[in-house]
């Protein structure tokens, strides 16, 4: 047992009063302790702590296209984050939501199908489909003309972005809907094979980015168990992420009252107040993320501001601390305000997803040599 409940006697205070206690009593200088975190995170051949570009920058470009991917790495991104699916031929492409109506023309395109899933559509189709200017209606502010058009990607085009800048950024792949892709772990294996991204990869020039050298090259991460377990049979020395969440098929809830009876109006207020069951039915997912082969965790977060992309707080101190204590990193989904980047650091945390690289690079202080215009118009945007 963990001695909890840990809300009582958050072992965090318990430990900064056992360090300073020591460093009074010590005759020496006071030495800051190493965040947890740092460690197991050089362990695995991670960088910490690691800005992982959530769908690229997608705040400033439309997710998972070609302006939010390069932007992403010439910024300086540790991890470009994509979610994997597979068409009806059986190509890997990078693609959010499992229907194609929020971000793509598909309407008019393809009236009668604009609501079957993505794994109906051969790529030639996928191809047909405007990827750009959904963002450019939803963000007139940040809306470029040059974003009208844009393709959904490959898996093999997300790579050659990687490839292609100075920076060298890894991959942080989600394996998304897995059960309507059967086999798509072993497709993902034989893509990042077939491509060197399952062994050494070459070392990029000093003071660029260069992730793609290290072991944790790429990580690998799902929200479902079966997916982790099939991610890690095919590639066992991959490193792997459990994503948490509160609810069925997740971490069990306080309550089971579900959103439409709850009488809250937007669904982020009702992620906010999800709370897990139990410290132990927490650790219960922690327990089985780490023996399944994950070395990490990608808990959801709740955020000052709300939006569409706040979820339940699974960065609450205690849970930082269990997570760690096993052996395990945290990286939090999806955070972009440097008030949440302050708070939830302050947690103990060892990274974020966030949509907004350039902030939280600022927030690291390791600010982006180039502005997001130079980027873009460098790159015909
Ligand atoms: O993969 C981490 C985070 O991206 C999970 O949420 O829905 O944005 O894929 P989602
Ligand atoms: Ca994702």
């Amino acid at each position: 047992m963990q001695g909890f409940p840990l809300s009582k006697t958050p072992l965090a205070t318990l430990l900064a009063a056992g360090i300073l206690a020591a460093t009074l009593l010590s005759p020496g200088p006071a030495v800051a302790a190493e965040p947890p975190g740092k460690a197991l995170s050089e362990k695995h051949g991670l960088p910490w702590p690691a800005v992982v570009a959530h769908r690229g920058a997608s705040y400033d470009a439309p997710e998972e296209t070609i302006p939010a991917y390069i932007l992403a790495r010439d910024l300086g991104a540790d991890y470009l984050e994509m979610d994997v699916q597979r068409t009806r031929d059986g190509v890997l492409i990078a693609l959010h939501d499992d229907l194609l109506e929020r971000t793509t023309n598909i309407a008019q395109v393809f009236p009668k199908r604009a609501k079957d899933p993505v794994s109906t559509f051969t790529l030639a189709e996928i191809k047909q489909l405007d990827a750009g200017s959904w963002f450019n209606k939803a963000y007139p502010d940040r809306a470029r003309d040059s974003y009208a058009g844009l393709q959904i990607l490959t898996l093999d085009e997300v790579i050659d972005i990687a490839e292609g800048g100075a920076n060298k950024p890894g991959l942080y792949i989600e394996t998304k809907v897995p059960n309507q892709f059967p086999g798509i772990e072993a497709d993902l294996k034989k893509a990042l094979a077939k491509r060197g991204w399952l062994g050494e990869r070459p070392a990029a020039a000093a003071g660029q980015v260069n992730v793609a050298h290290m072991p944790g090259r790429v990580v690998l991460q799902t929200f479902e168990k079966q997916s982790l377990e099939l991610l890690h049979k095919e590639m066992p020395s991959v490193p792997k992420v459990l994503l948490l969440w509160i609810g069925e098929g997740s971490i069990e809830p306080k309550s089971n009252v579900a959103f439409k009876d709850s009488g809250f109006k937007d669904k982020n207020s009702y992620y906010g107040a999800q709370e897990v069951k139990s410290p132990e039915a927490f650790q219960a997912w922690v327990d089985w993320a780490k023996a399944h082969g994950a070395i990490g965790t990608g808990p959801s977060a709740k955020l000052t501001q709300g939006g569409d992309q706040s979820y339940m707080d699974l960065v609450k101190p205690w849970m930082n601390t269990l997570t760690h204590e096993k052996g395990l990193v945290i990286h939090p989904y999806t955070v972009d305000d440097a008030v949440d980047f302050k708070k939830i650091s302050t947690d103990g945390v060892d990274g974020f997803f966030t949509n907004r690289t350039a902030e939280l690079l600022k927030f690291y202080e390791r600010p982006a040599k180039e502005s997001m215009e130079t980027i873009l118009k460098r790159n015909g945007y």
